[in-house]
């Protein structure tokens, strides 16, 4: 399938005959994807399918071989240096699986890093910070370094994180997949609310049917395709 740039615009994220390989492993073998702004679509396959590879691409971590990756009309796989960093910065926001926090920053500050990447006035940043740490449940950790919270905890910081600069697209990497069943439970409820209220894209790793629930739309990845 291929789209023109005016189909594109109408989807928070458009992907076209993407493909990766490392090596002599082909990942990804020709994806095609579209989500609305707004959206909220769970992505599902075996270990190794090339999930991640596909969250990696998208948020430029890794660069595909082939295809196209668009966000709100503009074709991003194109685009090299300053940029593409900045409209990522502003565009995208990143759950990683692993929290991925900086250790030396304490909650607030893990959260107000995006937003002072983009450089957002700083009163209107701390403003959105505390707004956002209430959001996540956090107003009283506002000062914990993420060794001194829990994994749950850590978890709705990554999300406060990734969100602070309401970007249209949250990309969610197993959000869920060290949690506990209640922590997991308080992730996709807050998950969902942020992308409802906020008219957020979701696209979601997850390996948990029922963590489905909270999308619009279930696609798996096998043999490098989506079915
Ligand atoms: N940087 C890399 N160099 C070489 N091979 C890689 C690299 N990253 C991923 N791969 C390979 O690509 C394939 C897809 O990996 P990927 O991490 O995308 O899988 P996944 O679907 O996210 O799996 P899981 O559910 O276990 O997280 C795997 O075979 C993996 O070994
Ligand atoms: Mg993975």
């Amino acid at each position: 399938m291929t789209t023109t740039q005016s189909e594109n615009a109408q989807y928070a994220l458009s992907i076209s005959s993407a493909r990766k390989s490392f090596g002599t492993v082909q990942v990804l073998k020709g994806v095609d994807l579209g989500i609305e702004p707004g959206e909220r679509i769970a992505l599902m396959g075996p270990s190794g399918s090339g999930k991640s590879t596909l969250l990696n691409c998208i948020s430029g971590i890794e660069k595909l071989d082939s295809g196209t990756i668009t966000l709100h009309g503009q074709v991003i796989s194109d685009l090299d240096g300053g940029g593409l960093e900045k409209l990522r910065r502003e565009s995208i926001g990143y759950v990683f699986q692993s929290f991925h926090l900086l250790p030396t920053l304490t909650a607030f500050e893990n959260i107000e890093l995006p937003a002072q990447l983009i450089n957002m006035p700083k009163d209107e940043r701390r403003e959105k910070v505390y707004h956002m740490l209430k959001s996540v449940g956090l107003s009283h950790r506002s000062d914990h370094k993420p060794d001194a919270l829990s994994g749950g905890e850590r978890q709705r910081v990554a999300i406060g994180r990734a969100l602070i600069h309401s970007p249209g697209l949250v990309l969610a990497d197993e959000p869920t997949g060290s949690l506990d069943t209640q922590s997991g439970e308080d992730v996709l409820a807050l998950l969902e609310k942020l992308s409802v209220d906020q008219g957020v894209a979701l696209l979601m790793v997850t390996h948990d049917r029922s963590s489905a629930r909270i999308c619009n739309r279930v696609i798996s990845i096998q043999d490098g395709l989506l079915i």
